[in-house]
């Protein structure tokens, strides 16, 4: 990594390289289920499943390239030296090392699971993420924002903050500690089902609040966020400072529990997306997603729709590549957009790069009669994101 980032005003500068670039360095930060920082929610450096795999309590050491921890998370007893607060995080000297690689064109290794997806032919959030902030952010200036140590002045603008694990399913390429539900089932006799390292975090309540008339964007996901009371309190917290009004807020959510309660929320913000989590549809549904009623998520769907912009969240993976056909039909029928560009990487034996031979021939059939009725159909998107998923399924290389 280099300490010295490329000179904008240089003769031929220009934006940093499109294919190791991502923008999320400079405008956001995520804050993991047991409390880790990350510089986005696939950064690889923020998982520890493998410490709760463990019989006897292990040594909650961070990974060499994480970010840091909070300070009431499992991670800060062993690590108090990277024990901060969200802003202190932001400029970490990890995230400062990250903006002054990604200026200079090199990968970083904590964004390995955009460049794999990339690699195999499938859309990476970090592709995503730029397109989407193409037209807000200057990103030949951002060279120019950027400390010769890698500092940014500013507050993340947009957040993740997974305020905690608490779901209500077990989804079956989900895992402990992101599902309490699986916790109950799954975790280790020293840990327990519920974690929530934000919620009573004094120090991360007086950054929000100190900060709020900064921010723009807000994800959250979890854990199922319409059970979390950290993120009810945060959305209280913009609505009562007066900042709501400028803050756009996308959910990742189950749809199988929607408090009422919401509806009188949303009309303060900006704009209110829902990507709700859909696998498949009926049984398909119902076996990939442990505990879930299909008909209690399609009247929720319903319920929601006509109040925020509600679009089908799905995870291409082994169990519903025959069941996409299905969803798609449902999607038509409740005018809802789909987007499956989350296609599963892990567990690895769900993923459809590892499905055999003649199965990969056989769904390869399927999607691009898919792939044709779609296009026929003018959803592009829809197009585009399945041809990824047949490009990903039949990479050459290793798989995941
Ligand atoms: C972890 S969930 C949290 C939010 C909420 N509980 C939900 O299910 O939408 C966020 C998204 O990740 C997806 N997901 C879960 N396990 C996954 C995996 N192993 N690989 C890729 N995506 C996964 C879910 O389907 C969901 O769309
Ligand atoms: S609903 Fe979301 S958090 Fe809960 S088990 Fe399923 S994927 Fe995991």
């Amino acid at each position: 990594m280099t300490e010295t980032p490329p000179d904008p005003s240089a003769p031929g500068a220009s934006a940093p390289d499109p294919s190791t670039m991502c923008v999320l360095p400079w405008i956001h930060l995520c804050a993991s289920i047991d409390g880790v920082y990350g510089r986005c929610c696939v950064d690889d450096s923020m998982y520890h499943n493998e410490l709760y795999e463990q019989e006897d309590e292990p040594v909650f050491a961070l990974k060499e390239d994480a970010l840091g921890c909070a300070p009431n998370s499992r991670y800060a007893k062993d690590n108090p030296d990277r024990t901060m607060d969200l802003a202190e995080a932001f400029n970490s000297p990890n995230q400062r090392r990250t903006r002054l690689a990604m200026l200079a064109g090199e990968r970083v290794s904590a964004c390995d699971y955009c460049y794999k997806r990339e690699d195999r032919g499938a859309q990476s959030y970090r592709q995503d993420i730029n397109r989407r902030f193409a037209d807000e952010i200057d990103f030949a200036g951002l060279a120019e924002r950027t400390a010769p140590d890698g500092t940014v002045e500013d507050f993340p603008f947009f957040l993740d903050i997974r305020f905690g694990n608490t779901c209500n399913l077990r989804c079956t390429m989900c895992t402990y500690p992101v599902s309490s539900s699986w916790g109950a089932v799954q975790r280790p006799s020293w840990s327990s089902a519920v974690i929530d390292p934000y919620r009573d975090d004094e120090q991360l309540w007086t950054t929000l609040g100190e900060n709020a008339h900064l921010i723009r964007r807000l994800y959250f996901a979890g854990g199922e966020p319409f059970l979390q009371p950290g993120h009810f309190k945060l959305l209280d917290l913009l609505i009562e400072t007066g900042n709501a009004h400028q803050v756009d807020i996308v959910y990742n959510s189950n749809m199988t529990i929607l408090p009422e309660h919401v509806f009188a929320r949303f009309p303060e913000f900006k704009s209110v997306g829902i990507g709700a989590s859909c696998d498949g549809t009926g049984e398909v549904f119902e076996k990939i997603r442990t505990g879930a009623r299909w008909d209690v998520f399609v009247r929720n769907v319903r319920r929601a729709k006509g109040e925020v912009d509600l679009w089908l969240q799905v995870a291409p993976q082994r169990d519903n590549i025959w069941g996409l056909r299905d969803l798609l039909e449902f999607a038509r029928d409740e005018k809802l957009d789909v987007d499956l560009a989350n296609v599963l990487q892990w567990p690895a034996e769900m993923s459809v790069a590892n499905l055999p031979e003649e199965e990969k021939q056989r769904a390869t059939v399927e999607l691009t009669e898919l792939i044709e009725w779609s296009a026929a159909d003018g959803f592009a998107k829809i197009a585009e994101h399945l041809t990824a998923l047949r490009t990903y399924m039949n990479a050459p290389d290793e798989a995941p």
